[in-house]
């Protein structure tokens, strides 16, 4: 197996209170803990019955990919050609898949002879017939048809950019088949998907699909949206999204097809808390160091209600760091940027006497926070640590 590229090694510290009484960070700290992303991996090494990819897309940072490595993790769902690279070159012998049903010219051509990917998805003839064109190889090629799938059990909708109808993705399946390619199915039930029975819907309208096309497939993709834990939603066990998909695989023609999965935000969710501070309090007004330009965009999608559960610490006059007792009450909570837009959309209970300079620490951001996160007016979180022993 090949180690990673090193990068550098992050500060470690055995728990986030010693980071915070070591560092007393003054701007935005990652925090990752390796063991969380250990236990989140296993969860699928383990319950799901075929290869788990991780979608780069989710958290692309170096030490995230590491940890995604290190707990056992090798097949990569990756949506471009600088995805491939940058896996690749952390992990020579990862297996990448280009599961982006809409390329870019000549963006297959190079994932296929430079990277050796042989996975890809459509949606359409146009992107069919250019990724034949392109890779002039077919027989080579795994070619997973998009269907679209209802919402559903899903926080976010992913059906409506990407995907087509059954009789369409029958006829697409065909197509692939007289190319020479494998014919498979891929769907996306949505992301934060709270009902394990949506799995069980798509994978029936998956077998519908195949019996339509009159082909045998030969994989089926069941895409990501396996939730993480955030406080306001519900969460399923994971055993019941596990036990549900493989009951709905038993329907299949072929029980035993090949069965993937792409997790993004279930294999990192928890693996990274955040550690911030308040910069100024007016009133129940906060204004602290990150904000919705930074690590929290997730929380203004439309549709998402849900919060990163929180933690209060404040420095006693010896500089210890103590949790901050008290009833909590609502806070609107600005980012550290001169836009109005800057708030979190809903207010967050925190401690009534939380003060400037006491930290705020976000649990469970490890999806959709450090990949959409900007440079605007100057600022850009990236300060890391390393939190177990
Ligand atoms: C094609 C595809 N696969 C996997 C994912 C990961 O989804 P999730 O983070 O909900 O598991 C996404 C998210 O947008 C996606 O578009």
């Amino acid at each position: 197996m090949n180690a990673p590229v090193q990068i550098g090694a992050l500060p470690r510290f055995g728990t986030v209170e010693k980071a915070l009484a070591t560092l007393k960070p003054g701007e935005p700290l990652y925090c990752i803990f390796p063991e969380k992303f250990g236990a989140a991996a296993k969860r699928f090494l383990d319950g799901f019955p075929g290869d788990a990819l991780y979608a780069v897309k989710a958290n692309p940072a170096p030490h995230v990919l590491d940890q995604v490595w290190a707990a056992g993790i090798r097949h990569f769902d990756t949506a471009s050609v600088p995805e491939i690279e940058m896996v690749k070159s952390r992990f020579p012998d990862a297996h990448c898949h280009f599961m982006n049903p809409v390329r870019a010219n000549g963006t297959a051509k190079k994932a296929f002879e430079q990277y050796g990917v042989t996975d890809y998805v459509v949606d359409c003839d146009f992107e069919l017939d250019k990724l034949i064109a392109e890779t002039r190889n077919a027989k080579k090629l795994r070619i997973f048809v998009r269907i679209a799938t209802p919402l559903g059990g899903a926080v976010l909708e992913l059906s409506s950019k990407f995907g087509t109808t059954q009789p369409d993705a029958a006829r697409l399946l065909q197509r692939v088949k007289d190319a020479g390619a494998q014919p498979a199915i891929c769907f996306h039930v949505g992301s934060q998907c709270l009902s394990p029975f949506s799995y069980a819907q798509a994978i029936e309208m998956a077998r519908r699909t195949a019996q339509m096309a009159g082909v045998e497939l030969q994989a089926l993709d069941i895409g990501g949206g396996f939730p993480g834990p955030y406080m306001g939603d519900d969460v399923p066990p994971y055993h019941w999204y596990f036990d549900t998909i493989k009951e709905a695989l038993e329907t299949l023609p072929d029980p035993k097809i090949p069965v993937i999965c792409e997790p993004g935000r279930a294999l990192i969710a928890e693996g990274m808390s955040l550690i911030t501070q308040v910069i100024l309090r007016k009133g129940d007004r906060l204004y602290i160091n990150d904000g919705t330009y930074g690590s929290f965009d997730e929380l203004t999608l439309p549709g998402w209600s849900a919060d990163y559960p929180t933690r209060v610490y404040t420095l006693d006059g010896k500089g210890r760091v103590l949790p901050l007792p008290g009833a909590a009450i609502p806070f609107r909570v600005y980012g550290p940027t001169c836009d109005t837009l800057d708030v979190l959309p809903r207010p967050i209970m925190l401690p009534a006497n939380i003060a400037a300079n006491d930290f705020i620490v976000f649990d469970n951001i490890g999806a959709y926070s450090v990949a959409v996160r900007t440079t605007f007016n100057g600022f850009f979180p990236d300060n890391w640590a390393i939190i177990g022993n």
